[in-house]
């Protein structure tokens, strides 16, 4: 039976170029999984956007001298090219500067303000007594109160993960004017969230089949405590106050980690609307049979696991998450590959150099789903050279240009198969099924890994039974071999569709068995005509990835 999968993918400050961690941390996990569902059958939906709210797009307009709105037009179709050119293939990948967002954000806000749950409060901030302005979350850096770590910013340490109040931070520093702050008082609203504690621990408990360190670290954070969070700011760029709730003074708007999570929320509508059945978005928000999966990084957490569905109980008649599989970070030589620290080359950089599919294998094969996992240039090219190529693109390529010049350009007659036959093809549909299940669990590198290691038993097949040698001495015999390494080979290309969407289609055009659509191995016709041969890959130069070459 169907299903429909809300596949929700976190939203990246337009506020710079986009590198291969935010590739390998959200972005390709999520498209592999949008992918097999809707190779299955499934009704995904996929949306995402730019957040275009938030000190890292203030910081850039100030450093620049620009509006806010220039960061995010300058940055957001740069972003809708990656996709574009990596082949992440978002449903809708909007903004948070829409009207739509705004009222979205809006109803959510009322809806806790009408319950309690979200309620005036005055609060100690920051205010730079050279800048003369009060000084949000990342506008303040210090030594974190929990870990330590020196350079902690004001809304989240990036050493121990917790979020933070910039007032939390030992050693303030105003980054504007590297003064050191001072507190003053100033009127926000505030949410609730320790009024959820209890309902989210309950609720996480539940959970089976989640990444442990997701779990953990949500169920953590409610121990330690949740205490009220301030969800306005005293800023100029965000969410407006719902107007009748702004009545704390002038120059206040809505925090950004309030309202782009609820991002998703507005998104589906906004797409519900964009093709003219503005309902559509309920599927996926309030049937009880729909699931939502959470593609983020292991910064983004708290405010996907705990703080995101205390809002939705708030709200009410939503579904929460079912689950966040969040990934660890990519480092690039031991060091975190980050925006601000400008460590890691963009996605484009490395588009313009690689063709989609190998990079998204090499990706793909070091996706931090349990661990940080370190990346290198180095890595990329063997992954491609001594994987993709040499175990799959030369499987497929000998196996169809042999079978092309001998069998006059068509799939041979089998005859009857013998038990090797057999058991290869046999092999290749318990690896299928086994990818399909692991896909499901978002253990997407352990699904590429058994694909690829599947590939490698029809190679050993082919290596045993020799069809070259065979066309000589045993024509029939080849032609049964080298029909079951095309079946082979088939079966294999559904399990690598949601991995390599750019090359899988063209063997089936090439095998003649049409575009995949279902996770089965086609039915391969005795006698089809062949499609034109070429290699799916090229083998690429150890200095393509060089600076200079
Ligand atoms: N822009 C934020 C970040 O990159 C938030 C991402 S996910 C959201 O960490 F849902 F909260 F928007
Ligand atoms: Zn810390």
């Amino acid at each position: 039976m169907s299903q429909n999968i809300l596949v929700a993918v976190a939203w990246p400050y337009a506020s710079g170029s986009l590198h291969l961690g935010h590739l390998a941390g959200a972005y390709l996990p999520a498209d592999i999984f949008a992918r097999y569902h809707r190779l299955v059958g499934n009704k995904v939906l996929m949306v995402s956007g730019s957040d275009g709210h938030g000190t890292p797009i203030t910081v850039r307009a100030d450093q620049e001298g620009v509006s806010p709105q220039e960061i995010v037009d300058r940055y957001h179709p740069e972003i809708l090219g990656y996709w574009d050119s990596v082949g992440i293939s978002f449903d809708l990948f909007t903004t948070t500067l829409t009207e739509n967002h705004r009222q979205v954000t809006w109803d959510i806000f009322r809806a806790h303000r009408a319950k309690g749950t979200i309620v005036e409060g005055e609060s100690l901030q920051f205010y730079d007594p050279e800048a003369e302005r009060f000084l949000p979350d990342r506008y303040v850096e210090g030594t974190c109160p929990h870990c330590g770590y020196p350079t902690a910013r004001g809304d989240q340490c990036d050493n121990c993960g917790r979020t933070l109040d910039p007032t939390d931070l030992l050693n303030p520093r105003s980054r504007l004017s590297g003064a050191t702050p001072v507190q003053r008082s100033t009127k926000h609203w505030f949410l609730r969230l320790g009024a959820f504690a209890g309902e989210v621990k309950a609720w996480l408990e539940s959970k089976t089949g989640w990444r442990r360190h997701v779990k953990n670290w949500a169920l953590g954070m409610i121990e330690e405590g949740l205490p009220d969070r301030a969800i306005t700011r005293d800023l100029t760029w965000g969410v407006p106050i719902p107007p009748e709730a702004d009545t704390l003074g002038e120059g206040k708007r809505i925090y950004v980690w309030f309202e782009a999570v609820i991002g998703y929320l507005s998104a589906a509508k906004e797409w519900a609307a964009l093709q003219g059945t503005p309902e559509a978005w309920r599927d996926w928000w309030q049937n009880p049979d729909a699931k939502s999966y959470y593609f983020v990084g292991k910064d983004n957490i708290p405010f996907h696991a705990v703080i995101w569905p205390a809002m939705l109980m708030g709200y009410g008649e939503h579904n929460l998450p079912s689950d966040v599989p969040a990934n660890q970070y990519v480092t690039f030589k031991g060091s975190k590959a980050s925006k601000s620290l400008g460590v890691g080359r963009s996605i484009g950089w490395y588009s313009e150099r690689l063709e989609p599919d190998a990079l998204r294998f090499a990706i793909a094969s070091i996706l931090p789903e349990q661990n940080d996992t370190d990346l290198t240039d180095d890595e990329i090219i063997r992954r491609i050279n001594e994987e993709l190529v040499a175990t799959w693109g030369n499987l497929v390529n000998r196996v169809l240009t042999i079978t092309s010049r001998n069998f006059d350009h068509q799939v041979p007659e089998p005859g009857s198969l013998d038990k090797v036959d057999e058991e290869v093809i046999a092999t290749v549909d318990t690896a299928l099924t086994a990818v399909g299940e692991l896909i499901s669990e978002v253990e997407l590198r352990g699904g590429l890994r058994t694909a690829m290691e599947a590939a490698s038993a029809v190679n050993v097949y082919l290596n045993s039974t020799e069809p070259w040698k065979l066309l000589k001495s045993d024509r029939d015999r080849a032609a049964t071999v080298l029909y079951t390494a095309c079946a082979a080979i088939s079966g294999l290309a559904v399990a690598f569709t949601p991995y390599l969407p750019f090359t899988s289609p063209r063997i089936a055009e090439m095998l003649g068995t049409g575009p995949g659509d279902e996770w089965s191995r086609p039915k391969l016709t005795p006698g089809r005509e062949l499609g034109e041969i070429a290699p799916l890959f090229e083998k690429i130069s150890d200095d393509i990835l060089n600076e200079d070459a």
